[in-house]
């Protein structure tokens, strides 16, 4: 029995010496260590040794199986290191490759400026418009009758305003009042709504004008709605927009829905006032035309002029966007040329 164990004891040695991954150490281990190998079957032979052979045997078994477990061990220790090296190896992320190149895309320079003066007027309680109520599309109505625009005013001069073929009184709005008209005769005062959106006119194009173009309107219907406070909103909104250090001015104007109106012009950011193309020569560009709703309008939509009262205006946002990006062309905008829109 001594022999057969010293046998088993120098096979199994050699076999798991020879092993070279945790595989083959699996497969030595159950040959020689597992519960039906032939050294666990010597293990229960014992029985019929003699008492004296049973100790010396026994201390014998152990000490093979001691030693084997170990080698196992050992050997299972280093070809689990060795594995897993090998896999951290293959695994390994080079972060100094270059990575894929994704462009970014950009936010239009008018959708943010839109945003901007959106955002702005929301913090001054002004609520978007339900955009039902801001069509450009648009009946001559909404555009112009409820706003007091006389039959004959030069503004519905074809070559002012489009209008639509096959449709007689439908024009592409020439104005975002159209939106102050809809939401007084559908809605009930107090009324405090911006309406952003594009406009239409028949203008010849050049650096200045584009017969498309974006307008902001407001409109506040409340009682006791006065000039000075749209005074307070308006300088509020400027310095916001532009930055405490911007000179304004405000001058006597007119609009047939509102009475009495004022048109408001920033210093020229090209000439910081001196005088340029840009601006005419006079160092101021307008950015706003406003003024307190008249009452003729505030009739046409049902709303008691006694009671209510209100203020309107309505701002060009590719001009706010040149005076604050310093753009010289209104072209710019329309052109999707990727080197000026990556600018933003
Ligand atoms: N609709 C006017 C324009 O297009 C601007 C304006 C709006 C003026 C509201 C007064 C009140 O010029």
């Amino acid at each position: 029995m001594e022999n057969k164990i010293n046998q088993i004891r120098t096979e199994a040695i050699e076999k798991i010496e020879k092993t070279t991954n945790l595989k083959e150490l699996e497969e030595v281990k159950n040959q020689y260590l597992s519960r039906n190998s032939e050294f666990n079957n010597l293990k229960k032979s014992m029985k019929d040794l003699t008492p004296e052979q049973k100790p010396v045997i026994g201390a014998l078994i152990n000490k093979v199986s001691n030693e084997l477990n170990t080698l196992v061990a050992q050997k299972n220790d280093l070809f689990y290191k060795k594995e897993l090296n090998e896999k951290l190896l293959k695994e390994k992320i080079d972060i100094t490759m270059d990575g894929d190149y994704i462009p970014l895309g950009h936010v239009h320079p008018l959708t943010r400026t839109v945003n901007e003066i959106v955002e702005i007027f929301n913090h001054l309680g002004f609520s978007l418009i339900n955009p039902e109520f801001s069509p450009e599309v648009e009946l001559e109505k909404f555009n112009f009758d409820l706003l007091n625009v006389p039959k004959e005013h030069p503004a519905r001069d074809v070559q002012d305003t489009f209008y639509c073929a096959n449709l007689p009184n439908v024009v592409l709005r020439s104005q975002t009042s159209n939106a102050q008209a809809r939401q007084m005769i559908n809605s009930n005062p107090p009324i405090k709504i911006i309406s952003p959106g594009r406009v239409y006119r028949n203008e010849s194009v050049s650096a200045r004008k584009n017969n498309l173009f974006h307008q902001i309107e407001g409109l506040y219907v409340d009682k006791d709605v006065t000039m000075a406070q749209l005074k307070g909103v308006l300088n509020e909104f400027i310095r916001l927009y532009f930055g405490s250090s911007r000179p304004t001015r405000y001058r006597s104007s007119f609009f047939p829905f509102t009475e009495p109106s004022v048109e408001i012009d920033v210093e020229c950011i090209m000439c910081k006032g001196k005088g340029c193309s840009v601006c005419s020569g006079s160092g101021w560009l307008e950015i706003l035309g406003a003024g307190m709703v008249d009452p003729n309008v505030l009739k046409g939509v049902n709303i008691d002029p006694e009671t209510y009262s209100g203020f309107a205006f309505g701002m060009g946002v590719e001009r706010l966007a040149m005076l604050k990006y310093a753009i010289d062309d209104i072209r710019l905008f329309f052109n999707d040329d990727e080197k000026f829109l990556k600018q933003f």
